[in-house]
């Protein structure tokens, strides 16, 4: 049995879905007011409970094998980036769980300060690495479902809203992809114990983007590129009003300030040891927006 938390995410929702597919028993942590029928239609076993519960944690957890973090936080970084995951990691050890799949982010290790969910990621990172436990550590470049509604939106318009450095590189990674790799790292023996980098197949520039919603829409783009320091007058302005917000736009502050992207190496390493091409964010776009 696996147990996926952030079961009704962008990642989560399509780990239960793959793991359904092939009738893999899964139990599936949701909140009570989030949208889990579909979860529950495709036969998988809904835990309701909230995260920043350890006693749910430890009921959701019976009978667990295999643990896919999945999760994500909306703000509250310290509670659930950071605090359920070592919950979650010391029931696991607790418990005798097979293996601990942890979703990280892209650029954990290079320290930056600013950024909150960065800095939990990499001390849980740590935690999961020394706690004795069978773990594979996935650190996914930006989404690609992400773009999905501001292709609905240049769909409509032909807009494109591009904050900061047009040249700035990313590898944007299919979210079904990852979701296979999630579900693969228990099973494959090359992933055991391992941290990768996990990226879509080519490196993108910002200004790609935009190209190629206008190749899958046949539209030609106009890129509105208000440069980086637009959005900090603006967050520094939030910070006059509520501090904590402006301190949890760090996040979002790092990711667009840098570049998230994966050498050609990572890519054929990560294709070798799952056995899998990964797909381009075009192909992902024209599979789901056609
Ligand atoms: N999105 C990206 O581009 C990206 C890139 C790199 C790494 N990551 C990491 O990948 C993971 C998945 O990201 P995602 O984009 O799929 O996340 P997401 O779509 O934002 O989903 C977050 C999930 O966490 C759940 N959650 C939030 N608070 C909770 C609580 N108190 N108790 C129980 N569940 C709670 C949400 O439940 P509700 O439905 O109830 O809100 C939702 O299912 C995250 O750890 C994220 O940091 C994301």
């Amino acid at each position: 049995m696996f147990l996926v938390t952030g079961a009704t995410g962008s990642l989560g929702r399509r780990v239960v879905r793959q793991l359904r597919e092939e009738e893999t028993p899964v139990r599936a942590y949701v909140r009570l007011f989030s949208d889990y029928k579909e979860l529950e239609h495709r036969g998988a076993d809904i835990f309701i409970g909230d995260l920043r519960r350890d006693k749910d944690i430890e009921k959701a957890g019976e009978g667990v094998q295999y643990i896919i973090s999945a999760h994500g936080s909306g703000g509250d970084t310290e509670a659930l980036d950071y605090r359920a995951n070592i919950e979650l990691i010391d029931w696991a050890k607790k418990n005798g769980v097979k293996h601990f799949v942890y979703t990280s982010v892209l650029g954990v290790d290079r320290g930056y300060e600013d950024a909150p969910v960065f800095k939990a990621k990499w001390e849980v990172e740590k935690y999961l690495q020394a706690s004795g436990l069978n773990y594979t550590i996935l650190r996914p470049s930006g989404f690609a479902n992400n773009l999905l509604p501001l292709a609905e939106r240049f769909r409509e318009t032909g807009i494109y809203l591009l904050i900061g450095d047009p040249q700035n590189r990313s590898s944007i990674v299919s979210t079904d992809d990852l979701a296979k790799i999630a579900i693969d790292s228990v099973k494959v023996e090359g992933a055991k114990n391992k941290i990768f980098p996990v990226g879509g197949p080519e490196m993108l520039t910002r200004e790609d983007i935009p190209q190629i919603f206008g190749r899958v829409f046949n539209q030609e783009p106009l890129i509105i590129n208000p440069p980086l320091f637009v959005f900090d007058g603006l967050r520094a302005g939030l910070g006059l009003f509520n501090p904590q917000a402006q301190k949890s736009f760090g996040t979002l502050r790092t990711l667009l300030a840098n570049e998230f992207f994966c050498t050609p190496d990572e890519i054929a390493n990560l294709e070798a040891v799952y056995n899998m091409k990964m797909e381009s964010l075009e192909g992902f776009l024209r599979r789901y927006l056609g």
